[in-house]
């Protein structure tokens, strides 16, 4: 079976690309490099030890994409390219909409005409905006709090709408929790340019002596030790939710919504003390003003992709922070 894998040298996408090549799937993958590097091609091949199919371009590009259609039998679709950094996308609302809405519709109205009716939507756990208890599950009422988690709802929506008009869709909407780590061999992993938004990536930052302190945001929420909670997951874990998704968009047709978490909450001050415990290395911190929009605490149930993608993620939040500094050393 061929997978066409969309911003597959993004991090998340570069890791399902080698879970879908030790799964023994096609991989072609599209990219424009916008959030990430030519060179991941390469090492999701070391890795893999396999080769894929690359075209350069970008998804908006309707003449493009039918070009790979052509080129490439292509039998489901996982989508990751678009933008994702939430405080841009509160400053350059257009360029968000614009961006991740049309590249979308241009793949959906592609796969249509070329007759590819099986996707797997990467989709996010802020579509859940504050919720109101935990753990967060695939019913909660949907509210986003800025652009980049809006564009995601009408994307879901966008994808409801049309199997409803049109059964013969399969389509498989994941929300991801707070996916870190790297891959063990240390080849690819989470590397954004300049300050990251995020916390690991931070850390690591911190760790590696790129960044003099951590600013923690906040230690006055209504957590267990007033720092904020989120259910983060090893981006392996994640990657092989996404083998399953596809199993299952390959099998059914349907379209139904995941949660990819793991089910646990950390807070801000346990993972980066467990990453300095893990590691041996000293993370400077300093506690600031909160992050205007934050939420407590967030996490979710996965009984839903438990049962159903008969999926449970199985690294810890050990792994999760030895695998990220891993990343690091070995690129430094
Ligand atoms: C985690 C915790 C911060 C940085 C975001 C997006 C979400 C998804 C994942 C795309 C919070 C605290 C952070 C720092 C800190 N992205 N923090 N100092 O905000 O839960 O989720 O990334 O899909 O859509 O919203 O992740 O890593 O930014 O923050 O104290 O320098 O770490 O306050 O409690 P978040 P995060």
């Amino acid at each position: 079976m061929k997978i066409l894998v969309t911003g597959g040298t993004g991090y998340i996408g570069s890791h399902t690309c080698c879970e879908l090549l030790e799964n023994d799937f096609e991989v072609v993958i599209v990219d424009n490099f916008f959030n990430s590097s030519p060179d991941v091609v390469g090492k999701i091949e070391e890795i893999s030890k396999k080769k894929v199919s690359f075209y350069e371009g970008d998804v908006c590009d309707k003449a493009f994409l039918k070009g790979v259609f052509e080129k490439e039998k292509i039998d489901a679709v996982i989508h990751f390219a678009g933008y994702k950094a939430v405080g841009e996308s509160v400053k350059k609302p257009l360029m968000y909409y614009r961006n991740n809405l049309d590249s979308t519709i241009t793949l959906l109205e592609v796969m249509q005409e070329f007759g590819c009716k099986k996707i797997v939507f990467s989709s996010s756990a802020t579509v859940y905006g504050n919720p109101e208890k935990l753990p967060i599950t695939e019913d909660f009422p949907l509210h986003t709090t800025n652009p980049y988690g809006t564009t995601k709802l009408m994307i879901e929506d966008i994808l409801k709408d049309l199997y409803v008009s049109d059964n013969d869709w399969a389509i498989a909407i994941l929300r991801y929790f707070n996916p870190i780590g790297a891959h063990k061999s240390g080849l690819i992993g989470e590397n954004p340019n300049g300050i990251p938004n995020n916390l690991m990536p931070y850390i690591v930052k911190v760790a590696n002596h790129e960044l003099e302190q951590l600013s923690v945001f906040g230690n006055d929420y209504n957590t267990v030790d007033g720092t904020g909670v989120r259910d983060y997951i090893h981006v392996v874990d994640l990657a092989k939710g996404h083998i399953k998704a596809i199993e299952k968009v390959l099998k059914d047709n349907g379209v139904d919504a995941y949660n990819l978490g793991t089910g646990n909450g950390y807070s801000v001050l346990q993972l980066v003390n467990t990453f300095m415990e893990v590691n041996g290395i000293n993370v400077p911190y300093k506690i600031v003003e909160r992050r205007s929009g934050d939420i407590d605490a967030c996490y979710a149930s996965t009984d839903k992709a438990n049962e159903k993608l008969n999926w449970h993620a199985e690294l810890g939040i050990e792994e999760m922070c030895r695998d990220a500094y891993n990343f690091v050393l070995k690129n430094k």
